[in-house]
């Protein structure tokens, strides 16, 4: 039996229909399309955005092309070609299918597919909300300085793909705990954060009380390091001050080199702080997945060899790195 074969390329005429389980993320810059099946994500700007929302399963390329040229100061003909060239990336990536259909793609175009995707929205609507409140609800002098969120969006396809890899996940570091209920939603199991922040650290149990993920994780509160953690004599004083050096050290209590996959979302200057952690650490075969912020996340594994991971097209690569350290 052969799959359908559906095209890849439209004309103008074509009515492109969204993949019913594509979730999408609005960040201030950017919004990030996540397909929870394959693990792609895809980022989009401002008119990309527009179009993927302008997607409907009835207007055609033209259409749509039409309602930007309405709404931007783009030339139409360029705009029309943009428009065409955009879906097509789209249909490649698996987020668009060409054809008709009224029925697939619901109001919002991300309701209709299995437990997992109504699930990994539920998170990621959850964890956006508690960034918020936290912005709101803590004054400024009570902020965790240290404390930036990343979104468990941005880390989606890396934790998925070193999922088929490794399954005791930790974080570094766990803030509101975003990424370690995504872990645990993920199948790994334990999913372990570790945050110095009492504030946050109540806050990522709180989160996984509603989101009914509190039996699959533990949140540990202090200090990641281990008790007798000496950095590294290239690590300098200002580095050091972007790290947390007190507070009560929980690296043997939450049993860190236990997990064979390790996050850390860590500031530029403290990321080799973290990488010589983990390679003191952890045990062969171990993922280290870093992501500072902007771009795509890396994955190190213990021996060395550090991938930057755009997606599928990476998983080949992860897979031999991952053969090569085993072998
Ligand atoms: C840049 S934030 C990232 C938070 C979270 N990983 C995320 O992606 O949203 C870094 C977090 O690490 C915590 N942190 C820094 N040094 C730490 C240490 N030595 N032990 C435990 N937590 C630490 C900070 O309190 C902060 O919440």
């Amino acid at each position: 039996m052969h799959a359908e074969r559906l095209p890849l390329t439209s004309t103008p005429e074509t009515v492109p229909r969204r993949k019913p389980e594509a979730l999408v993320q609005h960040f201030e810059e950017e919004s990030l399309l996540m397909d929870p099946a394959s693990a792609y994500t895809c980022a989009l700007n401002p008119t990309g955005a527009a179009v993927w929302e302008l997607i409907d399963g009835q207007r055609s390329v033209a259409e749509i092309a039409a309602v930007i040229v309405r709404s931007t100061t783009a030339v139409p003909m360029r705009a029309n070609e943009d428009v065409r060239l955009f879906i097509d990336e789209m249909a490649r990536l698996g987020f668009v299918r060409f054809g008709r259909d009224g029925n697939e793609v619901d109001d919002d175009g991300v309701d209709s597919g299995p437990p997992f995707t109504a699930a990994l929205k539920r998170l990621i609507e959850a964890v956006t909300e508690e960034a918020q409140r936290y912005e709101h609800e803590v004054a400024d002098a009570q902020r965790c300085d240290l404390f930036v969120p990343s979104h468990p969006a941005r880390l989606f396809g890396a934790m998925q793909a070193a999922r088929r890899h490794t399954s005791r996940f930790v974080e570094l570091g766990s803030g509101l705990g975003g990424n370690t209920l995504l872990a645990a939603l993920l199948g790994y199991e334990p999913a372990t954060g570790v945050e110095h922040d009492a504030e946050l650290h109540r806050r990522s149990q709180r989160l996984a009380a509603e989101l009914g993920l509190e039996e699959r994780v533990t949140f540990h509160l202090g200090n990641y390091l281990p008790a007798d953690y000496e950095p590294p004599a290239d690590v300098d004083a200002t580095t050091l001050a972007r790290y947390r050096l007190d507070g009560e050290r929980v690296f043997e209590q939450a049993d860190v080199p236990a997990h064979d996959c390790w996050l850390a979302t860590p500031f530029p200057q403290t990321q080799r702080v973290v990488e010589h952690l983990f390679h003191e650490n952890a045990r062969p075969g171990s993922l280290l997945l870093t992501y500072q912020g902007l771009g795509p996340a890396k994955i190190r594994i213990a021996a060395g060899d550090t991938l930057t991971y755009y997606g599928p097209e990476s998983d080949a690569q992860l897979a031999r790195m991952v053969e090569n350290e085993s072998g």
